[in-house]
């Protein structure tokens, strides 16, 4: 016996096990519609573990009582359905409402935009997008666990309040104690600098703290919040998101990295077709109805690569074939707009592209430097991944290892290099090759729905100017 079956059985367990007509079993749930005849009522209870929730038929008495949104807990006989929609359906003997709701209930049974559902985010997860959301990005995290597991890659778990800016946009949230706020400070308060005796802010990526980890442990993944004080609003940014970061020890090549990021993004996409099939289905019918079959084309058509060199003359020739009208000039050494990822990944590759070695000018400080010797057209190794429609999931690449070109480096760019000696030290004591990636799961789960906006698939957004719940 283990403690879980004391507990009442989900939806999903019930139909599972296709017990019908032999045992008594409850269901609890909350109704997502009641449908009256003239002898019988048919009530749609969905509880959040499927899709489809359970039909329940009740006599016109019995249903009399439901309403939508109402919390309920109905017992009953699971009999074989005559319907085509499901293989089973509940003969209920009771009904027991447990929370009832009135006709002002927000989530009626009919098709709601995604941006009235976003006003009512507190309920959304109660309607099947907000629902079947939620379920693909645990089917998704799972599916990464899974292949770091099979990967010899270690779950590791970064600090959250951090003293640096790992990316150096100057976009990072500047934490201070509460006290700092309030108008009329007891003589007791601590003054701003006080609690850490430094600056602090809340992280932006993990990068740093994940490779102090690799440079003992070899191989560590971490999966956590990260925030960024972005001020554009778009459907791709977040001031609030979840990063998965991968730092890999003892790889030598870019395309060691490149082989390893494609292998993590394929297995976890193939984790979720298995095991989410009915999400996926519902996505497919709903949002883009090309979703399953691009999905397929991802596990089984190996990604495209091309230099940002390369990238740069695909997009000059497409501009002056006039194939595509660009707002921001093309030209080697500036950077990527999002109209010029769309383009490469959406109309050119119409398929995952990693474009890698972008110049080191438009790159953090850790970034390998491909060519010491000549400046002028100095490379890094690293790597952006595009995606159809969406633009850049993933970042990564190769870290300096080399002592005196990182330090060198951290001094051209003004770095506090004292701040930074524990990044050195990791250097100057057994340092080793190496690389990692992070991925923005919110855009990946943009790529698996279909859905369009960011917003839509974390349950609570944060963003400029909006901090709900
Ligand atoms: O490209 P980024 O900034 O890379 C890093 O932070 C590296 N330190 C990661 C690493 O190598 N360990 O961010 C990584 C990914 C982006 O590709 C994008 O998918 C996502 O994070 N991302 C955002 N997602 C939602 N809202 C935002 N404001 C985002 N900014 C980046
Ligand atoms: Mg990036």
């Amino acid at each position: 016996h283990t403690a879980r079956q004391s507990l009442p059985k989900t939806i999903k367990a019930i139909l599972n096990e296709k017990v019908p007509g032999e045992t008594t079993v409850s269901i609890n749930g909350w109704i997502r519609s009641v449908r009256s005849q003239k002898n019988v009522s048919f009530a749609n209870v969905n509880d959040g573990s499927n899709l489809k929730g359970i039909q329940a038929i009740l006599n016109s008495d019995q249903a009399k009582s439901l309403t939508t949104g109402a919390s309920v807990k109905l017992t009953g006989q699971l009999v074989p359905s005559p319907g085509q929609e499901q293989q089973h359906e509940l003969k209920v003997d009771q009904v027991e409402v447990l929370g009832e709701s009135d006709s002002t209930y927000p989530l009626q049974k009919k098709r709601h935009t995604m941006e009235y559902l976003r006003e009512i985010g507190h309920l959304r997860s109660r309607g099947n997008t907000g629902a079947a959301v939620l379920r693909l990005r645990n089917s998704a995290v799972l599916g990464f666990q899974r292949f770091f597991e099979q990967a010899d890659c270690a779950n590791v778990h970064t600090p959250i309040i951090t003293s640096h800016d790992c990316e150096g946009g100057g976009e990072v949230f500047k934490i201070l104690p509460a006290s700092t706020y309030t108008t009329q400070q007891s003589s007791s308060a601590m003054a701003p600098s006080e609690f850490f005796k430094k600056p602090v802010y809340l992280t932006v990526s993990g990068q740093l703290h994940a490779e102090i980890l690799a440079s003992s442990m070899g191989r560590v993944y971490t999966l956590g919040p990260v925030f960024r004080a972005e001020e554009s609003q778009t459907s791709r940014h977040l001031a609030e998101f979840w990063m998965m970061e991968a730092e890999l020890a003892f790889i030598d090549r870019l395309d060691q990295l490149l082989d390893f990021t494609e292998e993590c993004l394929v297995s976890a996409t193939k984790y979720v077709l298995e095991h989410s099939k009915e999400d996926l289905e519902f996505f497919n019918r709903w949002t883009d109805k090309s979703l399953l079959e691009r999905l397929n084309k991802t596990v089984t058509k190996p990604f495209v690569r091309m230099t940002y060199t390369e990238a740069i003359e695909v997009l000059q020739r497409a501009h002056d074939a006039g194939k595509v009208k660009f707002e921001f000039p093309v030209k080697w050494g500036s950077s990527l707009q999002s109209e010029h990822e769309r383009y490469l990944a959406t109309q050119h590759c119409q398929h995952p592209v990693f474009v890698t070695n972008y110049p080191a000018h438009l790159k953090p400080f850790y970034m390998r430097a491909d060519h010491v010797q000549d400046p002028s057209k100095q490379t890094v190794g690293c790597f952006d991944l595009l995606i159809p429609s969406i633009g850049e999931l993933i970042g990564g690449s190769m870290r300096e290892e080399r002592y005196d070109i990182l330090h060198q480096k951290m001094i051209d760019s003004e770095m506090d290099v004292e701040e930074y000696k524990w990044y050195l030290d990791l250097r100057r004591y057994g340092s080793v090759p190496h690389g990692g990636y992070g991925l923005g799961l919110e855009r990946y789960m943009l790529w698996i729905t279909g859905l369009e906006s960011v917003r839509d698939v974390v349950p609570m957004p944060r963003h400029v100017g909006s901090c709900r719940y």
